[in-house]
């Protein structure tokens, strides 16, 4: 078992999570959460882990090369569990050179800084890169994700993830470096930051503020509760075979328009509004350049292997991350701030 383990953007949404799981998971394990705490990190996100004796953070910036290397010479890292990327795709859109550097460079630092101290002695160590299925593309009305299914990705973001993902398998096949990587479909849960659909629609539910619905709305993802793939996350840690891909998805396809009328629903119930209220906010806008139609993964692999299988039900799931973001208004509101607002102005309104 790794005694050092170092996971990367342990302060955004899933990787807060991912933190949280392993520090309570392995007592024995130091966790050391490196982030550079770009505006999607948070750490009061982890607020509840800072005097946990298992537990460090460090502020640092993966696609610094030099501050990866010291840092493995520093600690001695002996297993990596890698986040951190830019994850947006309408920002990748804005900007896609940020992806490029975070998610490719950074990637290769930390594969480079990880060959380099380990020199060779690959025992018991583990590199772990966790991905999207948007590398897959885009599907059709049928058909599913399988490992197996070629990378034909459309957006800046994909596309900077894709090639990370084959960054990592060559430095299996090159190097015989120990990898393993994850491809997840979509998830939702606390902490994710709103410019994501599920916490922007219930936020702007709670402010009536407009629902923006790219295009028709008639776009599909097939949505996982964060701590399932945390679960899933952890099980591919300690078991995935070396060099292997397992896709991870919920099983769970909604259409964005019906999805965003279920979070309705749910929150004129629990706002205490009339039925249909916060369904009149919703608003049709420009859709995305290049949007994909839809993500559906097959997760038997993980299944099969694993034993993997998600534990929450969409209701379920929807209902706690809702009451969640309604109980953390300071959480959302420390967020809403200056950087966010001028993201939201230049994404919905100067089109
Ligand atoms: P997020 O945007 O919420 O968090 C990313 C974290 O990485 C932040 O804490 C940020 O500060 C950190 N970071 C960014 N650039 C960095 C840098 N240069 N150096 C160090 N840290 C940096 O993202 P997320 O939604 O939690 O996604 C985490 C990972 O999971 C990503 O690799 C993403 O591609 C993947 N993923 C996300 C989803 C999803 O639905 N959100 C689905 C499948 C896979
Ligand atoms: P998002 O949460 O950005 O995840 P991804 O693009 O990685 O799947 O978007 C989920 C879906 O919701 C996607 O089809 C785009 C759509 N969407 C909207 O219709 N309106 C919005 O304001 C946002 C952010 C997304």
């Amino acid at each position: 078992m790794a005694e050092k383990i170092l996971i990367t953007g342990g302060a955004g949404f899933i990787g807060s999570h991912v933190v949280r799981l392993f520090v309570g998971a392995y007592p024995q394990a130091q966790i050391f959460n490196l982030d550079k705490l770009t505006y999607a990190g948070n750490l009061e996100n982890l607020r509840d882990l800072e005097q946990a004796r298992n537990y460090h953070f460090t502020k640092a910036d993966i696609t610094d090369a030099e501050q990866m290397n010291a840092l493995f010479a520093e600690h001695g890292f002996d297993a990596v569990v890698h986040l951190a990327a830019e994850s947006h795709v309408d920002r990748s859109i804005l900007n896609p050179l940020e992806f490029i550097t975070t998610n490719i460079i950074g990637t290769v630092n930390l594969l480079n800084a990880a060959r380099a101290s380990w020199a060779g002695q690959f025992e018991g160590r583990r590199f772990y890169h966790v991905s999207t299925d948007e590398v897959y593309g885009s599907l059709g009305a049928e058909g599913l994700f399988t490992e197996e299914t070629a990378y034909d990705p459309r957006s800046p973001y994909s596309a900077s993830k894709a090639s990370s993902d084959h960054l990592v398998r060559a430095y299996f096949h090159t190097y015989g470096l120990p990898v393993v990587l994850s491809n997840c479909s979509n998830n939702y849960g606390p902490n994710q930051f709103p410019e994501k659909l599920i916490p922007l629609i219930i936020n702007n539910i709670k402010h009536k503020k407009p629902l923006p619905v790219y295009g028709q709305g008639l776009n599909v993802r097939d949505w996982l509760y964060v701590e399932d793939h945390a679960k899933a996350i952890r099980l591919v840690f300690e078991g995935g075979r070396l060099g292997q891909t397992y896709n991870i998805g919920g099983m769970n396809e909604w259409r964005n328009i019906d999805l965003v009328r279920l979070v309705c629903r749910v929150m004129d119930g629990k706002l205490g509004r009339a039925e249909g209220e916060s369904e009149a906010l919703i608003s049709y806008v420009k859709d995305r350049a290049g949007h994909d139609l839809r993500y559906a993964i097959d997760a038997s692999k993980i299944r099969h292997e694993l034993g993997w299988t998600p534990e929450h039900d969409f209701e379920s799931g929807i209902r706690k991350t809702i009451d969640w973001y309604l109980a953390n208004e300071a959480w959302l509101d420390d967020i809403l701030s200056g950087d966010y607002q001028r993201y939201y102005e230049e994404q919905y309104v100067r089109r």
